[in-house]
């Protein structure tokens, strides 16, 4: 068999209904992350259950790349939308993907207070210098890969509980629930949704340029009234699954 494909969940309810779908599972720990390794039509898939946010994700990740040398890794869960022609139950194929939380802000004297408005993109990656350098001064996109995007286009029709459509996943661990603070990330980031994981495993998988995409459903929208529904992250992963199954005949 070939290089396993990795699909990564962030809370139980993202991770263990897919990994209940393999076939011959058997369950790895390491440390709080857990990998339940098995096979969807003969071919080696493993879930991670990450924990949720960046860091645990970037570390899950990181694991995974080094312990089972994955050929491909889609990172999938639950999103709040920034979008409002997007519902709750909609999914986000991550066309780009980006860090909204690494920001430079304004300098201001002690009394001059703050101004979230004011804040700049900070890229990380932009040079190995200080973070006071110009050149990071904007935002860094990850591009989803063009083979796993394929194979997500392709089976999108089988969706049937809302739309699946190419977009924007911002992450950073905040829960934005200031519609006027989702506008701004909206328009300085272009984003779709946020959510707290798709750019750390993407700006990993990029540093060991593992085959990454994002796959993100709503599953609630603040800028449309769109309420949390936690069944979401079933009906994301039943979706991921047929992806899955469809990348497979490709590789
Ligand atoms: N903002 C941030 N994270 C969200 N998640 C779902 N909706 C949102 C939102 N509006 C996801 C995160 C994290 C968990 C809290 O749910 O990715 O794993």
């Amino acid at each position: 068999a070939g290089r396993p494909i990795l699909i990564e969940g962030p809370m139980p309810i993202e991770a263990e209904k897919f990994a209940q779908r393999l076939e011959k599972v058997k369950v790895e720990k390491s440390g709080t992350f857990v990998f339940y390794k098995g096979k969807i039509d003969g071919y080696p898939v493993i879930v991670a259950k990450t924990g949720k946010g960046m860091e645990n994700t970037a570390a899950a990740t990181t694991l995974a790349i080094e312990k089972y040398n994955p050929i491909a890794i889609i990172n999938q869960g639950t999103s709040g939308g920034h979008d409002p022609s997007l519902n709750v139950f909609d999914i986000v194929l991550g066309k780009r993907v980006t860090n909204i939380g690494s920001l430079k802000t304004e300098t201001k004297n002690a009394g001059e207070g703050m101004d979230p408005s004011q804040w700049i993109p900070m890229d990380l990656m932009a040079s190995e210098g200080s973070g006071n350098d110009a050149n990071a001064n904007k935002v860094r996109y990850y591009e989803g890969d063009k083979d796993l995007l394929a194979a997500a286009n392709a089976v999108k029709d089988q969706y049937t509980k809302g739309k699946v459509v190419e977009g924007t996943i911002g992450s950073a661990d905040f829960w934005n629930n200031e519609v006027d603070r989702i506008n701004w990330i909206h328009t300085n980031y272009g984003t779709s949704v946020e959510e707290m994981e798709g750019a750390a495993a993407a700006q990993i998988a990029d540093a060991y340029d593992v085959a990454f995409l994002g796959i993100r459903i709503l599953s609630n929208n603040k800028t449309n009234g769109g309420a949390y529904n936690p069944n979401t992250a079933e009906a994301n992963q039943e979706y991921v699954y047929e992806v899955v199954k469809q990348y497979i005949t490709t590789i």
